[in-house]
């Protein structure tokens, strides 16, 4: 695979001659090689760990707190004639060649992960000469001026119309991932009731109960539905004896797995129900996933802050497709006095959860966001759900265990038995369920081509009938299970 330094050592040079370096000559006679200049990464998946995490061909073993360092690419001190000979460039050039094209074949497989991955941002290229950071606050201009803060407020207007909340209302920033959205998200929470009690649904991302961990919150997790959605009875029931507590919830606007959505307005009856009143619970809308979708899905519930909600977040390079990790957090400004503290070294107010931040991010944001506005995401949300229930319908049809939640474009099915195939696909499993996530670039092709060869695969992993499909009845319940015994 190309994270190994041995397969790299050779380049076309920028006039056009081949450069063969000292270090890379080394590397190929180490390794006993023969050069090939011109080689391809054919196979960049990484090899295969069984159960135990050895990996099946070199005994690669993963092993929970110890690093293993066999895929690094080494960073080498320079020789002293480097720069006369030209071999440290072109060993690099390489390497960054060879790994581009890792990247492209990667791109073609990937099905797993809520990553829209087309995109073209070319117009933004001119822009990589420049350390572009918003440090402190978004609203209050810091004293290093090579920031992008015209461009992040805009985009936060932008959702802010949205969410429904007015612009002097609300308080938010670009940060640098959904995971840093509801790390800030419940921090405001905690901030306005030091005292509440988080509660989540048990299907809510690791994010959420990383951030009880961090501020040593106490934490109640709350049961689910099949679909993967809150249960609100089991809500009502964790509630009810701790009346005495303010309470602050996560609510997912899609989760990790099943892409459930929790509903936001039962939750709310249901903490009125338990005699909640609104300046007694906090809610945080984790939106990482289909915050930018739900707007646009008919029937769905909508998450505005015209309901008493206190955050709402949303990855920016999931459905969004930003090149780079990055999210929204918007809540309301009333709320951010109670975390902010002026730091006079930055001149600003210290609300955000990082220091730094990154400033190329809003600029992203901001020209997807022109490009394609409210109508250009509405028409990808439905491709995307029609998309989501024609891969639904073909693995139903296929005899294959498979579960669409209404409201998403997350396809639960029966995780593949063959590891190499889940590797090649990059399908995040959990359990006898592995999922695809119809995101903008999953084209009806590549789900023909992805449903083609996992039916050719079944067909060979369950040939002799001595293993069987896993049942998913616990999971996504009998009606879309098809093993021997629910089918
Ligand atoms: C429901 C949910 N919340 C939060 C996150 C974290 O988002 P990020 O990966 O942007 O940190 C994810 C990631 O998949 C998610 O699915």
């Amino acid at each position: 695979m190309v994270g190994s330094g041995v397969e790299v050592n050779a380049t076309m040079s920028s006039n056009g001659s081949l450069a063969i370096g000292k270090s890379m000559e080394r590397l190929r006679v180490a390794n006993g090689e023969s050069f090939d200049p011109m080689a391809v990464v054919t196979e960049p998946v990484p090899p295969v760990a069984d159960s135990n995490g050895h990996d099946a061909e070199k005994g690669r073993e993963i092993v929970l707190g110890k690093n293993v360092h066999t895929t690094c690419l080494e960073v080498t001190e320079p020789d002293a004639d480097d720069e006369s000979t030209g071999d440290k460039e072109a060993y690099m050039a390489s390497v960054l060649a060879r790994y581009r094209k890792t990247l492209v074949e990667r791109t073609k497989y990937h099905l797993g992960y809520p990553y829209n991955l087309d995109f073209d941002y070319g117009a933004l290229a001119q822009l990589q000469h420049f350390s572009i950071n918003n440090l402190g606050d978004p609203f209050i201009e810091s004293n290093y001026g090579v920031h992008s803060r015209q461009f992040e407020v805009g985009v936060l207007d932008w959702f802010a119309r949205l969410w429904e909340i007015e612009k002097n209302d609300y308080w938010g920033y670009i940060t640098n991932c959904g995971t840093e959205g509801n790390l800030h998200g419940i921090l405001v929470g905690r901030e306005v009731f030091p005292d509440g009690i988080l509660y989540a649904s048990k299907e809510s991302h690791y994010s959420v109960f990383k951030a009880a961990r961090m501020y040593r919150m106490e934490c109640v997790k709350v049961a689910t539905l099949v679909t993967g959605e809150i249960d609100c009875t089991d809500f009502k029931r964790k509630l009810l004896p701790n009346k005495d507590k303010p309470a602050i919830i996560n609510v997912n606007i899609g989760t990790t797995v099943k892409g459930a959505v929790d509903d936001l307005d039962l939750v709310i009856q249901t903490l009125e129900e338990c005699g909640y009143s609104h300046d007694r619970f906090y809610i945080h809308c984790d939106g990482a996933l289909f915050g930018l979708m739900m707007p646009f899905v008919k029937k769905a519930p909508k998450v505005s802050f015209k309901k008493p909600i206190g955050s709402v977040s949303v990855s920016g390079h999931k459905f969004v497709g930003c090149p780079m990790p990055c999210g929204v957090q918007l809540t309301r400004l009333q709320h951010i006095n109670a975390l902010s503290s002026n730091v006079e070294y930055l001149a600003s107010r210290d609300a955000t959860i990082m220091g730094s931040r990154n400033g190329h991010a809003p600029i992203f944001l901001w020209y997807t966001l022109n490009r394609k506005g409210y109508k250009g995401f509405q028409k990808e949300v439905q491709k995307c759900l029609r998309n989501a229930h024609y891969l639904k319908d073909r693995l139903r049809e296929a005899g294959i265990s498979a579960m669409l939640n209404e409201l998403s474009s997350t396809v639960v099915f029966e995780r593949p038995r063959d590891e190499e195939f889940v590797r090649r696909w990059q399908l995040a499993c959990e359990g006898n369920m592995a999922h695809v996530v119809v995101m903008p670039s999953v084209t009806v092709e590549k789900l023909d081509f992805f449903l083609n060869e996992i039916i050719q695969g079944r067909s060979i992993w369950y040939k002799d009938g001595n293993v069987h499909p896993p049942c998913l009845a616990a999971d996504i319940g009998s009606n879309n299970c098809s093993c021997a015994l629910h089918k």
